[in-house]
This record gives structure tokens, sequence and C-alpha cells, in this order.
């Protein structure tokens, strides 16, 4: 798959704003995958080529970082924070429920060990780019609510 001229004047302009190419590297992957969905082989290293970067040091950048996927996977992946803080929230509960209200075919619930950086308002979900925050009953109910109706 090609990326689109849109994506890749994108990704140009992103590379544009770091003085150490390199570092544009993941936005660029987040770039990409926002247009493929995921990260096949073809779009990392045409993504690599924007920045600037060896084919194998994207590919080690996409398969590091849990936000970013490598393979096809559901329409809708909703990613819960489960670290202590989130943890002691209710991240477990939060998950059961999500999975329980949510899970099909298009909506993936998974777990991740990686902390969204956002411990004072736990427990946290992100999907796509969005995050989720303080998702006590209420907040988990306007999240399930806005999920189903996408
Ligand atoms: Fe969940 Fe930090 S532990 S955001």
């Amino acid at each position: 798959m090609t990326l689109s001229d849109e994506t890749r004047t994108a990704i140009e302009r992103l590379v544009a704003r770091f003085p150490e190419r390199r570092s544009a590297l993941l936005p660029a992957l987040k770039l990409a995958q926002r247009e493929a969905g995921y990260l096949p082989p073809e779009t990392i290293a045409e993504t690599a080529n924007l920045v600037g970067v060896p084919h194998a040091a994207a590919l080690e950048v996409a398969m590091f970082y849990t936000m970013l996927h490598t393979r096809p996977g559901p329409a809708t992946r909703v990613v819960v924070c489960a670290q202590l803080p989130c943890a002691l929230m209710g991240a477990e509960a939060l998950i059961r429920e999500l999975r329980g209200a949510l899970e099909s075919e298009s909506i993936e619930v998974e777990r991740t060990s990686e902390c969204f950086g956002a411990c004072h308002r736990a427990p946290m979900a992100r999907v796509g780019d969005m995050y989720y925050e303080n998702l006590d009953a209420q907040g988990r109910q306007v999240l399930i609510a806005e999920l189903r109706a996408a």
C-alpha cells in the first residue's frame, strides 16, 4: 500500500519541524497507521524513507510501541491501561465491563502494560488517538455509548 499524497506531505512537514529527522519517526508512523489502519512492511519502509532512517529502525519502533500495529486488526481498539495506579482504580473491572458491552468483530478491548502518563486520572483507556480519563461508572457509560454510536 502506498501512502496518499496528503499523508506523505504531512510526514514531510513533520520531519521538517524536528532538528533530528529520526525524532519524527514515531509520530510519522502514527500518521501512516492512521491512513492504513495498521503498518504493513511496505508502509513501514515508505515511512522510513520519508523520515530518512533505515527500514530496520522504523520496524523496531513499529514493533516496540503498543499503539502501533504491524498486523491488521479490528476497526476499533480500546486499550485500557492496567498499570498499578489504574489497576487500583478498577482497570480490570473496566476491561470486563467494556468487553461485555462492546467486544465484537469490529471492536476489541485489550489491556496494556504501558502507562498512559496521567495516573492521577485513573482508570484510563485509549481509543485511537483519544484518551478517556476518570472512567468511573458514568464515564464508562459515556464511552460505551460513543463507541456504539460510531
Ligand atoms: Fe494508568 Fe499511569 S497507570 S495512566
